[in-house]
């Protein structure tokens, strides 16, 4: 298949100034790759086909990116010198395709949109590329204009002069062309220049001289077209991304507290009148219907959460489904393959796993849950201890409906307490119990009277 659109992602550089182990494009924005954002945003776009170019650290690059996206061309730039000595790499893809958009894998929050339109651009003039307007254009290449008003030529920092430099208006680096207006002047660029490096900004003004147009689409949000060159700039990335993010489930209906400290890596849905409070971090895939409460400092990762539930401060729930008007912490662990039904209670320091626990159930304190399953209307006293691995295999716990645990009992599984019994506090259980009986392990209070206590030496 030919492509209409080649997407051509720079990825082969260094980022030096990461001070990294890892290739640049590898480092995470909202939990995931910068070369990942791009990837999707391409994805976006029909037609579209993603060639990334690699060299430094280029094989773990190829490595951690191929199961998520097996359609990448990966096109090797063995030596590094200069974005438009990296597109040369792509000649042979080039010739093939019909608009090419040339994407840096460092300006990682670019939209699909704006890819798409830039590519309407290209389709239209030949040549057009992003540029924004920035109070500190300090290290980004300044788009100089000719008399009319059209764009000349792009001037990199470490080559322009006080006056260019004053100019605000930056290259994105972000370009797109006809195949055929590429093709005619990539091969002759030179690196004639302060890096002495084959710059494919240079192609402004190598169009300009033949008086081809090169259009400049100013994009509004500095956001989508900010470069990451260091952890300063991944830290500033990240705050956009979160902005984004938070701005998202504003308009959806929540109310944050403080959006600046909410972090989203992943996807949350809310409904209605949802109140999150500050310091809460959502990862995966997060459901939370109308009217949850999320207070301070909680972490949920792929989990949903029914209306009306409370999530009290500090909780952090895993892989979980929970019911309609539960609550769960202060200070709760709920952890895989837990779900708790409508109406049920879960306080602080309780851990759950594996657990399914029953319509108006409560687990109220200190206790440990896994491996079990909790019918309803139970009553779990605090300090309570599912004993489910014997060291070697996990095993059941089965608590039926309408049980009563007494504090500090320990539950060695496989154990079934069958429907309305009750267990004495301080009980360590290995045999099942029947239904509707008390059972009591404890040792007998011995008293000795007018004892006298330790005498000191
Ligand atoms: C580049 C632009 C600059 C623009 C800025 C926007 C050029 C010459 N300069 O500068 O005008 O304002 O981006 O952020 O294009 N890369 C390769 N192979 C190479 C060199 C670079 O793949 O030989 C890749 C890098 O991995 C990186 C991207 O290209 O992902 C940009 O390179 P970088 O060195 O960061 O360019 P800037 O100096 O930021
Ligand atoms: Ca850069």
């Amino acid at each position: 298949m030919n492509p209409r659109i080649l997407a051509i992602i720079l990825a082969a550089g260094e980022g030096k100034r990461m001070n990294s182990a890892r290739s640049k494009v590898l480092q995470p924005i909202g939990g995931r790759p910068m070369l990942s954002h791009i990837l999707d945003s391409v994805a976006e776009l029909p037609e579209a086909q993603p060639a990334v170019i690699y060299g430094h650290k280029g094989e773990a690059l190829k490595d951690a990116m191929s199961a998520d996206y097996p359609h990448i061309t990966w096109i090797h730039q063995a030596q590094q010198l200069g974005t438009g000595h990296a597109v040369q790499q792509a000649l042979p893809q080039i010739a093939a395709a019909e608009i090419v958009l040339v994407i840096l894998g460092d300006v990682p929050l670019i939209r699909a949109n704006t890819l798409a339109r830039l590519a309407e651009r290209a389709r239209e003039h030949g040549f057009a590329l992003l540029s924004t307007e920035l109070d500190n254009p300090h290290g980004y290449g300044r788009i100089v204009r000719d008399e009319a008003g059209g764009v000349a030529q792009i001037i990199e920092e470490k080559d322009a002069n006080e006056q260019q430099r004053a100019i605000r208006e930056i290259n994105s680096g972000i370009m797109a062309f006809t195949a055929e207006r590429l093709q005619q002047h990539l091969p002759n660029l030179t690196n004639d220049n302060a890096q002495q490096e084959y710059y494919l900004t240079d192609l402004v003004a190598m169009s300009h001289a033949a008086n081809q147009p090169v259009i400049a689409e100013i994009v509004k949000d500095d956001a989508e077209v900010m470069g990451v060159n260091n952890r300063s700039q991944l830290a500033q990335a990240e705050a956009f991304y979160r902005r984004r993010q938070t701005d998202a489930l504003l308009e959806a209906g929540a109310t944050l507290i403080d959006p600046s400290r909410i972090d989203v890596h992943g996807r949350v849905q809310v409904g209605r009148d949802v109140l999150i409070e500050p310091g809460v971090f959502f990862k995966g895939n997060v459901v939370l219907g109308d009217h949850v409460v999320v207070e301070a400092n909680s972490a949920l990762k792929d989990c949903s959460i029914g209306s009306g539930s409370q999530i009290l401060s500090h909780s952090v729930i895993d892989s979980a489904i929970i019911g309609e008007h539960a609550t769960i912490g202060p200070f709760a662990r709920i952890r895989p393959k837990t779900v708790l039904a409508d109406h049920t209670k879960v306080g602080n320091f309780v851990e759950t796993k594996a657990a399914n626990i029953g319509y108006g159930s409560k687990v109220n304190h200190l206790s440990y849950i896994g491996d079990a399953r909790v019918g309803e209307q139970v009553n779990i006293g605090a300090g309570t201890i599912t004993c489910n691995y014997d060291g070697t295999n996990k095993h059941q716990t089965v608590i039926e409906d309408g049980v009563f645990v007494g504090s500090n009992s320990a539950l060695v599984a496989p154990l079934t307490i069958n429907k309305g019994a009750t267990v004495a506090a301080g009980s360590t259980l290995n045999k099942d119990v029947s239904a509707n009986s008390l059972v009591i392990t404890r040792v007998k209070p011995r008293e000795i009277p007018n004892w006298p206590g330790p005498k000191k030496k």
